[in-house]
C-alpha cells in the first residue's frame, strides 16, 4: 500500500500555503540588477525567477562573474549559493576586494575548491596568504547555503548558515594589519585545476553553480568612512562573537579545519600576531 497517496485535505492545504508563501516571500527580494551586474563571461551567464536568481558556468571555453555595482565599507555581505556538482579542480567563489587602481590591495574570500572544500584568505596589507580550509559538513551541490561575511571597523566573520567559520579581529593594542578600504562584492567559477585539486571531469561540464539574495545589507563607499562605522548601524554593534559562537567556531575549528596557515611554521615561521588576537 502508498502511504503517500492518502495525504489529508488539511495538509494538502498547509502545504500549498506554506509553498506559495515561501515563494511570494522570495519575490520581496531584490533583483540581480538593481545592485549587481555581469563582470566577465556573458553567455556564461543566466538568469531566473525574475533575477531573483542566476547561475554562472563554467566549461572548457569560459568561467564567468559578476560584482556588485558599488563598494561598501561595513555591512553584512550574504549569498545564498548551490555549487556544481562533481567539480573538483572547479574554483567558485563569493567575495570582497578592492578594485585594481586602489594602492593596497585588501580582500576577503569564500572560495570553493570543488564542491566539498572551502577555502578562505584575507588580503590585509597588500599581501594575502592568509589561507584556512576547512571541509564542509554538508553537500553544498545538493542545496542553497548562505555564506556570510560580516565587516566592521573591529571585527571580521565569515558564517555558514550563521555558524562562525572564520574570525579576523583589529587588534588594539598593536599596529597589526586591519582592513580599511571600501570593497565591492565579487563572484566567479573558473578554472583552477593548476592549484585547487582536481583534475576537471570536463566531461561532467557545463559546471553550474546558482546564486540568490542580492538584497545588499552594507555602507556603500559614497557615504565615508566616517559614517559607514557609525555604532547605529547594525553590524557594527559587536566587537566579538558571543559565547555560544566561540563554542561554535571552536568546534569548526577542530572538526572540520585541515589546514590554517597560523599553524604552518614551513610558510610562516613565526607564529602571525593576527592569529592571536583575543
Ligand atoms: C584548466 O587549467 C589547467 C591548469 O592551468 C590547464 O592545463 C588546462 O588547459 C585548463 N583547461 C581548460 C579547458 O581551460
Ligand atoms: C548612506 O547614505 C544615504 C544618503 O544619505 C542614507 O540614506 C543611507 O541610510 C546611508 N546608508 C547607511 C548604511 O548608513
Amino acid at each position: 500500500m502508498d502511504c503517500y497517496s492518502g495525504i489529508n485535505p488539511f495538509a494538502a492545504i498547509v502545504i500549498f500555503l506554506l509553498t506559495h508563501l515561501a515563494r511570494s516571500t522570495r519575490a520581496f527580494g531584490q533583483s540581480f540588477d538593481q545592485n549587481f551586474q555581469v563582470s566577465w563571461g556573458y553567455d556564461h551567464f543566466a538568469r531566473f525567477d525574475n533575477a531573483q536568481r542566476i547561475q554562472i558556468s563554467l566549461d572548457h571555453a569560459s568561467g564567468s562573474g559578476f560584482m556588485s555595482k558599488q563598494e561598501y565599507h561595513t555591512g553584512i555581505f550574504e549569498m545564498k549559493i548551490k555549487l556544481a556538482p562533481y567539480s573538483e579542480g572547479v574554483v567558485t567563489s563569493h567575495y570582497l576586494s578592492t578594485d585594481s587602481s586602489q594602492k593596497v590591495h585588501e580582500e576577503l574570500d569564500f572560495e570553493f575548491l570543488g564542491d566539498k572544500i572551502l577555502q578562505t584568505n584575507v588580503f590585509a596589507d597588500g599581501v594575502g596568504n592568509r589561507e584556512q580550509r576547512i571541509r564542509l559538513w554538508f553537500d553544498a551541490a545538493a542545496d542553497f547555503h548562505t555564506y556570510t561575511i560580516v565587516r566592521n571597523p573591529y571585527i571580521i566573520v565569515f558564517y555558514i548558515d550563521g555558524i562562525p567559520v572564520r574570525v579576523f579581529k583589529k587588534s588594539i593594542n598593536k599596529a597589526l594589519p586591519f582592513l580599511t578600504q571600501p570593497l565591492r562584492i565579487q563572484a566567479s567559477i573558473w578554472n583552477g585545476s593548476s592549484w585547487a585539486g582536481g583534475p576537471i571531469s570536463w566531461n561532467k561540464s557545463p559546471f553550474k553553480a546558482q546564486y540568490e539574495g542580492f538584497s545588499i545589507h552594507g555602507c556603500p563607499a559614497s557615504n565615508g568612512t566616517q559614517n559607514c562605522a557609525s555604532p547605529s548601524l547594525p553590524w557594527n554593534k559587536r566587537h566579538d562573537l558571543t559565547s555560544e559562537q566561540k563554542k561554535e567556531f571552536q568546534m569548526v575549528k577542530s572538526k572540520y579545519m585541515f589546514y590554517d596557515y597560523c599553524n604552518d611554521r614551513k610558510r610562516k615561521p613565526a607564529y602571525p600576531q593576527e592569529c592571536n588576537i583575543d
